[in-house]
């Protein structure tokens, strides 16, 4: 399996906290160590400058803890970005500070019509777009993700609250491949599943409840949290080099790798 360099954004968790409670993993009252937070996300920086990405950073703007889950802060595929629009006033004002980010970067700025939490909901699986909806991002959207960016859109209904965006619940794991949740999706969403990708890793709700498909793959290595040892050995199996990371602080948040990773696309042959 060739593994791609990607060009990533991150955002440093330098106002991480977790005040306020917009999925069932935030704890308000519980104690969260915001040092501890920086120490991990920035081994997961490492990470990647190790397997040889390229990592960019957002301005982290006070006031705003879940902007670090720079997942939700767009789409970004080849060479267009759309902006996001948020389901919760907590986090709408990451959207314009993202957007302002991919606009000095020179992408071809597309903005929400509908609520829209960006590659937290929107996964780029081969030529197909995978949308989830249920807890976040609008049905809506899903038909405007299809017109901007001219890949068919494929719907995920998202079920279980603890996996509220689709990169909770399922991770792209190369042009051919998924690992997922089953029990996170609708019935009709997991026959969707195995007709797609009759090869996919089945994840045990012992990873997912970790985070565990809250993943990042270049195509051959799998950043995953390190507590999700089943899913590792079975992508292990398939021929995958995992590598397990920390972010014990960040999961007070609902969010791991994935979550804290915006892939930046920049043409057809960097896809
Ligand atoms: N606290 C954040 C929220 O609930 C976590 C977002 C995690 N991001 C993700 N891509 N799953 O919105």
């Amino acid at each position: 399996m060739d593994a791609t360099s990607q060009r990533l954004l991150m955002c440093r968790p330098t106002y991480f906290a977790v005040d306020y409670a917009i999925n069932p993993w935030m704890d308000p009252s519980a104690p969260v160590d915001a040092a501890l937070a920086v120490r991990q996300w920035e081994q997961l920086r490492q990470t990647y400058r190790d397997l040889g990405h390229t990592v960019e950073e957002i301005t982290p703007v006070p006031g705003l803890p879940d902007m670090v889950f720079a997942a939700n802060g767009g789409t970004v595929i080849d060479g267009k970005a759309m902006a996001v629009q948020f389901r919760d006033p907590q986090r709408a004002d990451e959207a314009p500070a993202y957007r302002a980010w991919f606009e000095a970067a020179g992408f071809e700025m597309y903005d929400p019509k509908h609520v829209n939490e960006g590659e937290g909901d929107v996964l780029l699986a081969g030529d197909h777009l995978l949308a989830g909806t249920g807890f976040r991002t609008a049905h809506a959207a899903h038909a405007q993700l299809q017109e901007v960016f001219g890949y068919p859109v494929i719907t995920m209904q998202l079920v279980d609250p603890r996996f509220y965006h689709l990169d909770t619940a399922l991770t792209v794991l190369d042009e051919r491949t998924v690992a997922y949740l089953p029990e996170a999706f609708s019935p009709g969403s997991r026959a969707v599943l195995r007709r797609l990708f009759p090869d996919a890793v089945h994840a045990t709700m012992a990873d997912a409840e970790v985070l565990g498909l809250n993943a990042v793959s270049d195509g051959r290595h799998v950043v995953l949290p390190a507590q999700a040892t089943d899913l590792a050995a079975k992508l292990r199996d398939r021929g995958y080099e995992t590598i397990g990371v920390d972010l014990s602080e960040l999961r007070k948040a609902g969010g791991g790798p994935k979550c804290c990773t915006l892939r930046l696309r920049q043409g057809k042959a960097s896809k």
